[in-house]
């Protein structure tokens, strides 16, 4: 029998900035997915879901991740299929899902699934899966097969390589990272406020609206704001304007939580709510007020959509 896990994870600050190879900033979260089972001489994976009353039988190997039903079977599919497309054997498996996680609230269910499952394939004995970059990369590609949306590496390296307590530096670049430990005066606090609602359709566009940005004046990881204001079209200047105050503000951040400036904290994350409210746009009312509301809260440092936006979760940080 064995047993893995793998946690979900907020955003702290970074925001639309992994895809361009910037900076992010999220942490794992206490709540996670579990997968108990065992692996089987048949040729399949069979899986039950404590959410799901249908339950996963997939025949090994995987043809097409994206024809599995039910729905949340394609992020399994999709990484039994990474494995075994440059040939590494994945063993049969018959397991049990449970997970604490609130499911598609943007705190990367699908995310924490993926890696779950990687674990589960580097239990096997004779497949060693030790390099938690590749994992998360094998689990970004079943991610957008799954979805058919183009995110980035923040939450699959996130929840591979990060530490309890700890947020989680990642250079999407060149996939560096490293562990910040946070100030034990504050509290990290994650609420939901919405349903994500067009998030898919919405993300790729951002995609492709940086992507355009990039024809024109370069990569965005190293553009100044002089660059940005060379771009004419003025909705292609705002985004990239988010993205090169995003990746200055990560640094800030970082900055900030190494010498313990709990208002810069607070006001660097009302600065990137307002960035991605105002400039690359994908905050609602709802979410808009509810940032505002949590940031005016006593104790409160400050607050701030995370995550892919249009719905999902407010982060904030309050002082202890
Ligand atoms: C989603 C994607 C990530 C990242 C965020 C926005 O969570 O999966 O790759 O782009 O949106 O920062």
């Amino acid at each position: 029998m064995i047993s893995v896990a793998a946690p979900g994870r907020v955003n702290l600050i970074g925001d639309h900035t992994d895809y361009t190879g910037g900076l992010v900033l999220p942490m794992v979260l206490e709540r996670r997915t579990t997968i108990v089972g065992e692996f089987v001489d048949e040729r399949r994976w069979s899986l039950v879901s404590a959410d799901d009353p249908d339950p996963l039988e997939i025949d090994l190997p995987v043809v097409d991740p994206t024809a599995v039903r039910p729905t949340w079977g394609r992020y399994v599919a999709g990484v039994v299929h990474e494995f075994e497309r440059d040939g590494r054997p994945v063993p049969g498996f018959v397991g049990r899902v449970t997970t604490d996680l609130p499911i598609g609230s943007g705190l990367s269910s699908s995310a924490a699934l993926e890696v779950a499952v990687a674990r589960v394939v580097g239990a096997a004995a004779d497949a060693p899966v030790d390099d938690p970059v590749d994992v998360a990369l094998r689990c970004q590609r079943a991610e957008r097969t799954a979805t058919g949306v183009p995110c980035g590496i923040m939450d699959q390296l996130c929840i591979a390589v990060g530490r309890p307590a700890h947020a989680t530096l990642i250079d999407c670049h060149d996939l560096s990272f490293r562990s910040i430990g946070l100030p034990d005066e504050i509290d990290v606090v994650v609420e939901f406020v919405a349903p994500r609602a067009l998030a898919a359709s919405a993300y790729a566009e951002r995609v492709e609206q940086t992507s355009a940005v990039e024809s024109a004046i370069g990569p965005l990881r190293s553009a100044t704001l002089a660059d940005v204001e060379r771009l004419e079209d003025p909705v292609l200047r705002r985004r990239a304007r988010h993205v090169v105050t995003e990746n200055r503000r990560v640094r800030d951040f970082v900055d900030a939580l190494e010498a313990i400036d709990l208002p810069a904290l607070g006001r660097l994350m009302t600065e990137s709510h307002r960035s991605l409210s105002d400039d690359f746009e994908t905050s609602t009312p709802t979410m808009d007020r509810a940032a505002a509301e949590m940031a005016s809260r006593p104790g409160f440092l400050g607050a701030r959509l995370t995550g892919g936006g249009f719905g999902g979760c407010v982060v904030g940080l309050r002082r202890k």
